[in-house]
């Protein structure tokens, strides 16, 4: 095993000592994609007619995750976030969250959703074990929703969002709004005021250039700046909250006391911090979000050969080996414009933001 166990013991697991990469970050964010599809289609993030999906029989099963999922942790890991496509989608996700809630050493289990299916499986999720959720929710309108994600789903995530608080999910419960210039700028404040109204901490995510974000372009991002500009003119000043480590989310109070996030992956990239290891639902490990190519744990964990320790000490490898920083890449470019071409997606569709998980 390569990393070292310390003797400062915490909770039921030892403290693992981090892999460090070639810039000194550690490894200790899993985020797993559990399936590619989706059931909405936001203009960010899959804004096309057609989409070409992972096969089927490609798709690690629970006990594949699982396995791969103690070997992060082993290495260090102490966060692992399922997200997707829609994760919900993904049958009997609760029998692989109660493998993964058993795992000694985890610190924290979480799923980002979209919310439409969270109504039906918020009891089942729960008493699985999981703790928190992240709610998307883009817009309080209910044409405005529909405008944006192609689907009349706006009733059915709000009763989403309350069955995770009536399910004790919102430990904490967190929203991600994706604000678009022109589109749902205009809603920040009825957001806040919402986000306030059910105790949720919410973040204002710029819209990123990712792969699969093929219609953006610089002019419809709103900057962090922009956002905070607009929330302090309206609420008074927000102060910047101390303790940010690893997050995305730059975090901030109100004079009146609420706390909101902002990601600024696109106009202040947090690349330096970054410890966020990505798998997608065939098994294959990215560490950038804007990363071209990524390993092909699957084969690793289809060989009948590979033992646990070989495959502990070749994702270690891989992490030792890593050295991008993406979003600080993109913001040097002069000219920006969607990063990966529709035609290069249709071809390896893993180069897409809903299979790589965000
Ligand atoms: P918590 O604060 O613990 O809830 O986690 P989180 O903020 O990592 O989780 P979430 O899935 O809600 O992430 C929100 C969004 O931040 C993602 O959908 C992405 O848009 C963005 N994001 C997350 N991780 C990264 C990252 O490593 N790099 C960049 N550039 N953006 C990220
Ligand atoms: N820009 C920013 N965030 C995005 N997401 C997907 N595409 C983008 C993009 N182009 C993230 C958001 C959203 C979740 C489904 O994925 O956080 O809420
Ligand atoms: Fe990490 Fe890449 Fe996001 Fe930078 S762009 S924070 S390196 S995932």
């Amino acid at each position: 095993m390569v990393a070292l166990t310390l003797g400062r013991p915490k909770r039921y697991a030892p403290v693992v000592s981090a892999v460090l990469d070639h810039w000194g970050r550690p490894l200790r964010s899993l985020r797993i994609s559990v399936t590619d599809r989706c059931n909405l289609r936001c203009g960010y993030c899959m804004p096309e007619e057609s989409y070409r999906w992972l096969p089927r029989r490609a798709l690690l099963d629970f006990d594949e995750l699982s396995r791969v999922a103690r070997r992060f942790v082993e290495l260090g890991v102490t966060r692992i976030r399922l997200t997707g496509g829609e994760p919900l989608l993904r049958r009997d996700l609760s029998r692989l969250v109660t493998r993964l809630a058993a795992i000694p050493g985890l610190d924290e289990l979480a799923l980002t959703t979209n919310g439409l299916m969270l109504e039906e499986q918020a009891a089942d999720l729960a008493a699985a074990g999981l703790r928190r959720v992240t709610v998307s929710l883009d817009t309080l309108r209910r044409d405005r929703f529909e405008a944006l994600t192609r689907r009349d789903g706006l009733e059915a995530t709000l009763r989403g969002i309350e069955a995770a608080r009536g399910h004790g999910l919102d430990q904490p419960l967190k929203l991600d709004t994706v604000v678009l210039r022109g589109e749902n700028d205009d809603e920040l404040l009825p957001l806040l005021a919402f986000a306030a109204e059910i105790d949720a901490e919410i973040r204002f995510i710029e819209y990123m250039d990712v792969g699969g974000a093929t219609r953006w372009s610089e002019d419809r991002v709103v900057s962090q700046e922009a956002i905070l500009a607009t929330i302090g003119a309206a609420q008074g000043r927000p102060e910047p909250v101390a303790g940010r480590g690893s997050a995305p989310a730059a975090r901030y109070r109100l004079p009146s006391g609420q706390i909101f996030g902002v990601i600024a992956s696109t106009t202040v990239p947090f690349c330096g911090a970054c410890d966020r290891a990505r798998l997608t639902a065939d098994g294959t490990l990215y560490h950038c979000l804007y990363g071209p190519r990524g390993l092909d744990l699957k084969a690793w964990l289809r060989d009948p050969e590979m033992d646990d320790e070989t495959l502990r000490t070749r994702i270690a490898e891989a992490w030792r080996g890593r050295r991008d920083r993406g979003a600080e890449d993109r913001r040097r470019l002069p000219q920006r414009g969607a990063l990966v071409p529709l035609e290069a997606l249709r071809a390896d569709p893993r180069l897409e933001m809903h299979t790589r998980g965000g």
